[in-house]
């Protein structure tokens, strides 16, 4: 039996209560077993959900990019560690082998270095998906350096946000990006950003679209020379196994977003383990995750999950409808993709197109074929395995979070039947619970509740950087001795659960997690709004989209109504980015309200999913006749 490498149901559930019955002895083999070590740990875990602390193979030392990296250029230097697939299909894919990443990879560090950057320093990452994004990234690793990567669809107040948030002292990016038939110019939201961050000492930029762009005098340097003149010689920095990794920022419910925080050890074993089970990864295969390393997916599936394993990964640039809707379906013909994992919304989104788009492609190469970010409904998941899977490949609905590094829930493929829409059982390591509103656990099967976990796991985020409080108080502090996931969740007669969606105000759009009360905030500082309040509703191909019910001042009465919507959407793209503008915009006079003053969300967004029916009670609001106008006016 291998704990590392599930190939049967009956070792599924053998190695399943292995790791509850010891969980420190089977991570600790799996650790132990598959990496490389610079110093063994002192404890597998120490951890308390109260204080919260959670520490995993404390005392170890090791550098994840030796395990990512070098570990393998004995016996797979000459492997592809990442294919990178342009936007243009007409222009070639770059394989960049073991070898070769490891020489850029170290040629980058020595870059960073000479800026001065050093273990522990924050390094802003503000790049498309070129494959200066997985080099910058690895880089920072190599030298214990702590990278905090921005999604580049993210506006310029979102990212001097997060650079101030965590103080960091360089800026990676790059002149523009390509996306579709858009090019996008990146470096002047950069240069709009860093108006107001002040830790920012220099700022390394990479050539893209060859756009003639402004180069700030002493902050901006071209990257490419600076890579032309570095050693290929950079040792690798020895780190602490809680040393962290990397800080990723998450929206939360409410206030500014929140940058989770990754440490080295665990989150390398965690990655790496459920990469290998869920994907039933094979020497040779090819993994495509077709996500952006701006989210949790890309750095842990495109990059540390499979590079830990000696895999190829495949890049990509573009999106799926350039130059038409069958990119996708070339490109797992073109490089023969054996596992494929993608999010629902681009599945609805390619499956309402004529099935010529696939058909013209040999997919014959398929094995697995996975979806993450969101509940993948019933329909969806009938067209992802008649259409592309053939009915051959299996399956895997991932459910898991930025928070836990990691998937959590998710059928092993040609181990675990699969049901569609469910995400069926925990990983080894992992204990879910379903709790009920007073807190108690719900024991049996036929039940709902929210999505907890009972024990840690190793690639678990260790806090919020610079806001632990934070930290205990949305995970911690909801149940006692429980993380709580802010998730929904039925578990079926057969102990399978099904994701049934977010319990707090986090929409997820198109499989991006996004908070209300931001989205709030940046509308409200539009001049001709009073208040507003967001909701999400079920949309056919982003799975939720926005709504939002906005009471205008005085001012704003008397102006054409579509050029304020407008303006509210410019404002929302200004602040946050275009993920979060608003599908409808409703202008209200009033909003429900308890008598405490604060928004009844609930009616909200029963409204706005024309769930006219079953309002529940209204009668005790502060203003219940505001329901009816509400309803009136409502926007099909
Ligand atoms: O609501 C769940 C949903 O996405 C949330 C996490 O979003 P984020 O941190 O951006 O990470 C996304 C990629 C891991 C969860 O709280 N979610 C994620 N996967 C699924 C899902 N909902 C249902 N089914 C899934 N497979």
């Amino acid at each position: 039996m291998s704990n590392y490498h599930i190939k049967h149901l009956e070792e599924y559930f053998q190695v399943y209560r292995k790791s509850v019955r010891d969980p420190e002895s089977f991570w600790g083999e799996v650790a132990e077993e598959h990496f490389v070590w610079r110093k063994k740990w002192d404890n597998v875990l120490n951890w308390d959900f109260n204080k919260p602390e959670i520490k995993w193979f404390e005392g170890g030392k090791l550098n994840i990019t030796e395990n990512c990296i070098d570990r393998h250029l004995r016996t797979r230097g000459d492997k592809p560690a990442i294919i990178w697939e342009p936007n243009d299909p007409s222009q070639p894919a770059v394989h960049i082998t073991y070898k070769n990443l490891h020489e850029r990879v170290c040629k980058f560090a020595n870059v960073l270095k000479s800026k001065g950057v050093g273990k522990g320093d924050r390094v802003c990452i503000y790049l498309p998906m070129i494959p200066e994004l997985t080099i910058s990234i690895l880089a920072c690793a190599r030298i214990g350096a702590i990278h905090s990567v921005v999604f580049a669809g993210f506006s310029s107040t979102a990212l001097s946000t997060r650079i101030n948030d965590s103080d960091c002292k360089l800026l990676i990016t790059a002149d523009g990006s390509y996306r579709g038939k858009k090019s996008i110019d990146l470096k002047g939201i950069v240069d709009e950003a860093l108006v107001n961050c002040d830790s920012i000492e220099a700022v390394l930029v990479a050539k893209r679209t060859n756009e003639n762009i402004h180069m700030e005098q002493g902050r901006d340097e071209w990257l490419q020379p600076l890579l032309d003149n570095a050693s290929m010689d950079c040792e690798p920095e020895i780190m602490d196994a809680e040393d962290p990794l990397f800080i990723l920022y998450t929206s939360g419910s409410t206030g500014k977003p929140k940058g989770m925080v990754h440490t080295i050890g665990g989150y390398m074993v965690f990655t790496a383990f459920t990469f290998k089970n869920i994907f039933q990864y094979r020497e040779n295969d090819v993994f495509w995750c077709t996500a952006d390393i701006g989210w949790v997916t890309g750095h842990s599936y495109i990059i540390y999950g499979p590079l830990a394993n000696g895999a190829t990964s495949i890049m990509f640039e573009g999106v799926p409808s350039y130059p038409d809707f069958g990119r996708f379906w070339e490109v797992i013909e073109k490089h023969r993709v054996n596992q494929f994992y993608t999010a629902p919304t681009a599945i609805r989104a390619l499956a309402k197109r004529s099935t010529e788009f696939v058909t013209k492609y040999d997919l014959s190469s398929l094995k697995v074929l996975g979806s993450v970010g969101e509940p993948i409904n019933e329909e969806a998941w009938h067209w992802y395995n008649d259409i592309i899977g053939k009915g051959k490949c299996p399956i895997v609905d991932t459910w898991w979070q930025t928070e836990t590094g990691g998937i959590m829930l998710s059928p092993i493929p040609y181990v675990t039947p699969t049901i569609p829409t469910y995400a069926t059982l925990p990983l080894p390591g992992v204990q879910p619970a379903l709790l009920d509103d007073d807190g108690v656990e719900i024991k049996g099967n036929l039940v709902s509740g929210r999505l907890c976990m009972k024990f840690p796991w190793p690639g678990m985020a260790r806090t919020i950087w610079n806001d632990h409080k934070r930290y205990k108080e949305t995970y911690f502090s909801a149940y006692e001795n429980m993380y709580f996931s802010g998730d929904g969740a039925f578990r079926d007669a057969v102990g399978y659960y099904r994701i049934t969606g977010r319990v707090d105000d986090v929409v997820i759009v198109s499989g991006h997690n996004l908070g209300t009360a931001p989205i709030e905030d940046a509308i409200n500082q539009h001049p001709a709004v009073a208040e507003s309040a967001i909701v999400g509703f079920p949309h056919d191909i982003k799975g939720n989209a926005l709504y939002g019910f906005v009471i205008l001042k005085e001012v704003g009465e008397t102006r054409d109504r579509e050029n304020v919507r407008n303006e509210i959407n410019q404002q929302i793209v200004d602040h946050i980015g275009p993920i979060a503008k608003l599908e409808k915009i409703q202008f209200v006079s009033g909003l429900p309200k308890t008598r405490s003053g604060k928004i009844m969300r609930r009616i909200l967004r029963k409204i706005a999913s024309n769930e006219l029916s079953n309002l529940g009670d209204t009668s005790t609001l502060l203003n219940p006749e505001i329901v009816d106008h509400v309803i009136e006016n409502r926007i099909d």
